[in-house]
C-alpha cells in the first residue's frame, strides 16, 4: 500500500518525526510457570490509533496492563515517554472490559476516585467531576447509587 501512496502509512511517516510515547522492548510477562505474553517489541507514537487483535488469552490485556503499570515485565522493558514504567502510570487512561465501578459509591463518587488518588484539591475534583458528568449527559445523577443508574452500567458494559 505504501508503494501506491506513502502518505497512507502514518506509522512509517511518524517514525521519522516523533519519539514513541510507549515502547515495549522484548517485553515478556509470566504468571508463575505460565508464559502469558511476549516477547513483544512495539513502539506507539503520539496520535497513533492502534488496535490489538487476537484470540482470547493471547495477552492483549496483559500488554495494556504493562502500559498502565499494573504489571511489570519479567524480562525486557516498557517505557512511557522515554522512562521505564515502575508503578501505576497515571498518565494513561485505561477503560476495562468489565464495569469495575465501586458499588458502594455514587455516580459522582466513582468519577472522583482517580482524582482523589492523585490528591487533587476538593475544588478541582468538584469542578472536574461536574465537567465529566456533563460531557456524558449525567448531570443531575451525581448522587445516585451507581448500580441504580442504567446508563452508567451500559457504559461500563460497552467498554
Ligand atoms: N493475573 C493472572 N494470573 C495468572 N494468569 C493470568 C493472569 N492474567 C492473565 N493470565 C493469563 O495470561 C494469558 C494472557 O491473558 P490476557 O492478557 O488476559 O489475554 P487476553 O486479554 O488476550 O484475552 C492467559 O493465559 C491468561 O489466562
Ligand atoms: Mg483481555
Amino acid at each position: 500500500m505504501s508503494a501506491i501512496d506513502p502518505g497512507i502509512d502514518s506509522t512509517a511517516r511518524a517514525s521519522h518525526v516523533e519519539r514513541p510515547i510507549i515502547e515495549y522492548t522484548d517485553a515478556e510477562v509470566r504468571f508463575g510457570a505460565l508464559h502469558a505474553m511476549g516477547p513483544v517489541t512495539l513502539n506507539v507514537r503520539p496520535g497513533e490509533f492502534l488496535a490489538i487483535v487476537g484470540p482470547s488469552g493471547c495477552g492483549k490485556s496483559t500488554l495494556l496492563n504493562l502500559a498502565a503499570g499494573s504489571l511489570a515485565p519479567a524480562s525486557g522493558y516498557v517505557r512511557f515517554q522515554g522512562r521505564n514504567i515502575s508503578g501505576p502510570n497515571s498518565n494513561v487512561g485505561y477503560i476495562t472490559q468489565k464495569n469495575y465501578c465501586l458499588p458502594w459509591r455514587t455516580v459522582a463518587g466513582n468519577v472522583k476516585l482517580p482524582l482523589e488518588y492523585r490528591r487533587y484539591s476538593r475544588a478541582r475534583i468538584k469542578e472536574r467531576t461536574a465537567d465529566v458528568l456533563k460531557q456524558v449527559g449525567l448531570s443531575g445523577f451525581e448522587n445516585q447509587a451507581h448500580q441504580e443508574n442504567e446508563w452508567v452500567n451500559l457504559m461500563g458494559n460497552a467498554a
